[in-house]
Parts: C-alpha cells; sequence; structure tokens
C-alpha cells in the first residue's frame, strides 16, 4: 500500500487524476470504478478540465459504488444524478456507458442481484476511485459482522446518516437504505484509489494505516490488495505524518 499527503484537496484531486488519465492512456476503453460525495469532487473536475484540454474519454465505461434506495435518478440527492451533474456531463459520457445502481426499483434486493450479474459479467475495472466514512465504511459497507462479499441492500447506520445529512434538508430525509457494492466486488479492481480529505477523517485514516484488519472498520481490508494508493490532504493525514 502506498501513502501520498499532500498540501490540500486541490492537489489530491490532480495527483488522483494523474493515476487515472495514465490507466485512460494505457487503454482508451477503461472500466473506471467510481465514488460520489465530497472525497472525489476535485479529481472530477480535474478530469473535466484534461478533457477540455483533450483527453478523451469518449471509449470508457464507469461503474458506480452504490446508490440510496427510494430515489430515483432525477432526484438532486441519488448518486445518480450527483454523477450526471459533477463528472459524467462535463466529460460529455453517452449515458448507456455509466452504470450506478438502481435505487427506485421495486424490489431493492433483486436490483442488487441484478448489478452484481452486471459486474461480474463486465469484469475487473481498471481503477476504482474510493472515498472512506469516518466509520471507516467503504462504498456503504458499514462497520458489522460479518460483511457481504456482493452487491447487496444495506441499512445506513447513524453516523453515516448524520454525515450525509449535510445534503439533505433534514436528517429525516436522508434515505435509511442503500444499494452498496460489496467489498469482494469493490477488491475486483486492478488499481484502488482511497481518498481522504479534511481533518474528519485524520482519526479513521489512523485506524485505516493500524496493522489490523477488523469488521468493525471495513476500510481496513483494503490492506489485503495489493494495488491500493492511499491519497490524503494534510488534514486528513495529521495523525499519521510522523508515520510513513
Ligand atoms: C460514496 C461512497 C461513500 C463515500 C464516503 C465518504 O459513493 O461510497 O463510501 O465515499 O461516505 O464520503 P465523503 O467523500 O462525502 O466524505
Amino acid at each position: 500500500m502506498k501513502i501520498i499527503i499532500l498540501e490540500d484537496e486541490k492537489q489530491v484531486g490532480i495527483k488522483a487524476a494523474d493515476m487515472v488519465e495514465e490507466v485512460i492512456r494505457n487503454n482508451p476503453k477503461a472500466l473506471i470504478g467510481l465514488a460520489t460525495g465530497s472525497s472525489p469532487i476535485p479529481t472530477y473536475k480535474e478530469l473535466i478540465q484534461r478533457k477540455n484540454s483533450g483527453l478523451d474519454f469518449s471509449s470508457i465505461t464507469t461503474v458506480n459504488l452504490d446508490e440510496y434506495i427510494g430515489l430515483g435518478g432525477d432526484h438532486p440527492q441519488s448518486y445518480r444524478y450527483f454523477m450526471n451533474d459533477n463528472l459524467f456531463s462535463g466529460l460529455a459520457l453517452e449515458l448507456k456507458n455509466t452504470h450506478v445502481p438502481r435505487g427506485d426499483g421495486e424490489n431493492p434486493e433483486n436490483d442488487a442481484m441484478e448489478y452484481e450479474k452486471f459486474l461480474k459479467n463486465i469484469g475487473k475495472r481498471d481503477i476504482q476511485i474510493l472515498g472512506i466514512g469516518v466509520n471507516g465504511h467503504i462504498a456503504f459497507n458499514e462497520p458489522e459482522d460479518p460483511l457481504s462479499l456482493v452487491t447487496h441492500v444495506v441499512n445506513l447506520t447513524e453516523d453515516t446518516i448524520k454525515s450525509n445529512s449535510r445534503f439533505f434538508e433534514s436528517m429525516d430525509e436522508v434515505p435509511k437504505r442503500a444499494i452498496t457494492m460489496g467489498m469482494g466486488q469493490i477488491f475486483n479492481a486492478k488499481k484502488i484509489i482511497l481518498i481522504a480529505t479534511g481533518k474528519n477523517k485524520a482519526q479513521v485514516v489512523k485506524e485505516f494505516i493500524s496493522p489490523d484488519i477488523t469488521t468493525n472498520n471495513p476500510s481496513s481490508f483494503l490492506k489485503l490488495h495489493d494495488d491500493v494508493t492511499v491519497i490524503c490532504d494534510k488534514e486528513a493525514g495529521k495523525l499519521i505524518a510522523g508515520d510513513i
């Protein structure tokens, strides 16, 4: 595992975009795994700038990690909407080449199974971008015993609901369930970038680099993958700066 601590979130975005660019230059038809939330936004801005300066994204395919249950793609807080708004429109991607689990179906368990089948079929991602929750969740794999390998329906924890309420009018409006890739599918990527920015991630980043792996901190399992780069800003990396 490689850990890089940079000055601020802009620098983090540039570094993560460099890694994505390298993948696309090597394989214009790359399969790219994406996350939502605030952590990847500077990376997405940087990728859009690179598209505007000539980098060709037209043949890539993307898959997203998760989606809230109960929100359709036209809901401004749905992850489909977030991706269209923050990345896909800026890269002028054809939406048929972008994949986000369906959140507004009648049978979420079935939609989760269908997404898993689709992911198995489409194969290994060339690169996967991840954020990390303050409780160590990756995608919506919350601290829990046991963790699930495959795409599944999850009940979000109080911590996650509270933390995500910043995007909603009130806590009550935050969906309580989501569809998420499981730990096995997250690992089904040749390279993984974990982005952590801001002082509220400092503690979880410190726990993450401890030698343990535990279902109390799902991100800790990433230490078992052989190509993970953690990119932090100074704030998120402040408790580990002396250790690396
Ligand atoms: C989003 C996702 C989540 C976020 C995590 C951090 O698709 O899977 O695991 O990456 O909640 O969110 P931010 O970046 O908003 O702190």
